[in-house]
């Protein structure tokens, strides 16, 4: 097996009870929390900056210039909200990070929120997900007890206080204005930009919002410095993250590795694919990226890379489908999710997304005409660019890049009358034209 794995956030998951405080500071948990209280707050901004740790959400923004942006003579009281919304088909990293090792986050909500001078922090978590909430409240309260949270922590005179939120399960409240909305009791839709949440964000108040995982890297990074953290990764996307793999591998799992790993190792860590079987199509942060293919093996996994391949690095949620696929069923799927997902707020995306599912539905029974394909392109190319937020574009994205690279299976369904793949037998039905 390469050596290529670099544990850090995922270290402690296997211990025994490695979600309790006990655990955690066994393993010196809490203690990254007071070489920060020795630090000036933006001693802590600059070494998450110098370390180069990007957004962990999706986006890849710099962690450390968002932080520099919170304008500090603003006199209204600044917050910290962590996204662990985490409702991307395929995205499944925060869930298991705040199960196994909740702790890790609330160390770093601490850090965070002290950098930035923020008093107040919200971690508003999945609404579906009620396990999660309790075993981050339950963390939120040995917190407490032990005196990492509330008033002057560790005699720092710092005083924070955390709120778990449950969100009401809306894929749309993971959009960081849509969740703020959502925090303040209202329909969650997204905000117009500007203002950015940097100025007013959460009760128009300047906010810092991150990703679960972004904010749990900051412990490690002030734990051992920021040099420590960009010593891994490449040369424009720092360090280690959780790369999740699902779908059709022999082991599927969380393999955290340096950013710019390549499938075809992780591929080979998860023990290969399923006996018998290739490497068809996946996509590499989740299904609003678009999909890649076995040519795109030795794409270094980083932000670089993937979109110079023509895709996007996103969540690192890399769901492997083999030959047995088809392709036009599984993108089917996720578009329905996205119209299901649609929040209603502009036209392009709540309209749109109900025309994509007609029309690819009625490909996938084979029923239309190859110039269906092209309405199809034509109703992707009035929704990218053109709606509100970002859902609709991510919407678009497997159905375009599917039609780039399978166009022919596509063209199949048609000329086999309905669906070349025998789904019950979960095998690939002798398809004349089908390229799988
Ligand atoms: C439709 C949609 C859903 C999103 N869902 C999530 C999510 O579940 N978790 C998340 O961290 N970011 C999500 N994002 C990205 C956030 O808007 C935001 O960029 C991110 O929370 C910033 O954190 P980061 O800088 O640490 O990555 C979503 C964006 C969109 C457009
Ligand atoms: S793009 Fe879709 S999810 Fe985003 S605001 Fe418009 S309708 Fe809502």
């Amino acid at each position: 097996m390469p050596d290529t794995l670099t544990p850090v956030l995922t270290d402690n998951w296997g211990d025994d009870r490695a979600w309790t405080l006990a655990s955690y500071a066994a393993r010196g948990g809490y203690s990254a929390l007071d070489k920060a209280f020795a630090m000036d707050p933006d001693a802590i901004i600059a070494a998450v900056k110098d370390s180069g740790l990007r957004g962990r959400g999706g986006a890849g923004f710099p962690t450390g210039m968002k932080w520099g942006f919170i304008p500090q003579d603003n006199p209204k009281p600044k917050y910290l909200v962590v996204n662990a919304d985490e409702s991307e088909p395929g995205t499944c990293k925060d869930i298991p990070l705040m199960m196994a090792s909740p702790h890790t986050l609330v160390e770093g909500v601490i850090i965070s929120s002290y950098a930035i001078r923020a008093n107040k922090a919200f971690i508003y978590i999945r609404g579906e997900v009620l396990h999660v909430i309790r075993r981050v409240q339950n963390a939120v309260r040995e917190a407490y007890d032990a005196g990492h949270l509330g008033k002057n922590i560790h005699g720092s005179g710092y005083d924070l206080d955390v709120v778990v939120h449950a969100g009401a399960g809306a894929y749309i409240c993971g959009e960081e204005t849509a969740l703020l909305e959502g925090l303040e009791g209202r329909r969650g839709q997204p905000r117009l930009r500007p203002p950015f949440p940097a100025v007013a964000g959460l009760y128009a108040s300047p906010t810092v919002i991150n990703n679960v995982e972004s904010i749990a890297s900051v412990p490690s990074i002030i734990g051992n410095g920021a040099s420590w953290f960009s010593s891994m990764g490449t040369e424009k996307s720092k360090g280690y993250g959780i790369f999740s793999l699902s779908g059709h591998v022999k082991k599927p799992g969380q393999y955290e590795a340096p950013l710019g790993i390549t499938l075809r190792t992780l591929i080979d860590l998860a023990g290969g694919m399923r006996e018998g079987h290739e490497l068809k199509f996946w996509t590499p942060g989740g299904s609003s990226t678009p999909i890649l293919t076995a040519e795109h093996l030795d794409v270094p996994l980083d932000f670089e890379g993937v979109g110079a391949a023509g895709s996007m690095l996103g969540t690192r949620a890399l769901q492997i489908f083999d030959d047995t696929t088809c392709v036009v069923r599984a993108v089917l799927r996720w578009t329905e999710f996205y119209k299901h997902e649609s929040c209603g707020k502009c036209t392009p995306c709540r309209e749109g997304t109900w025309w994509l599912v007609q029309t690819l539905a009625a490909l996938e029974k084979g029923q239309g005409s190859e110039a269906d394909l092209d309405l199809l392109l034509d109703q992707c190319d009035n929704i990218l660019g053109r709606s509100f937020c970002a859902l609709a574009d991510g919407a678009v994205s497997p159905i375009s890049s599917s039609i780039q690279y399978f166009r022919d299976e596509y063209v199949a369904h048609l000329t086999h009358g309905g669906c070349p793949f025998d789904h019950t037998a979960s095998t690939l039905f002798a398809a004349e034209g089908a390229n799988a």
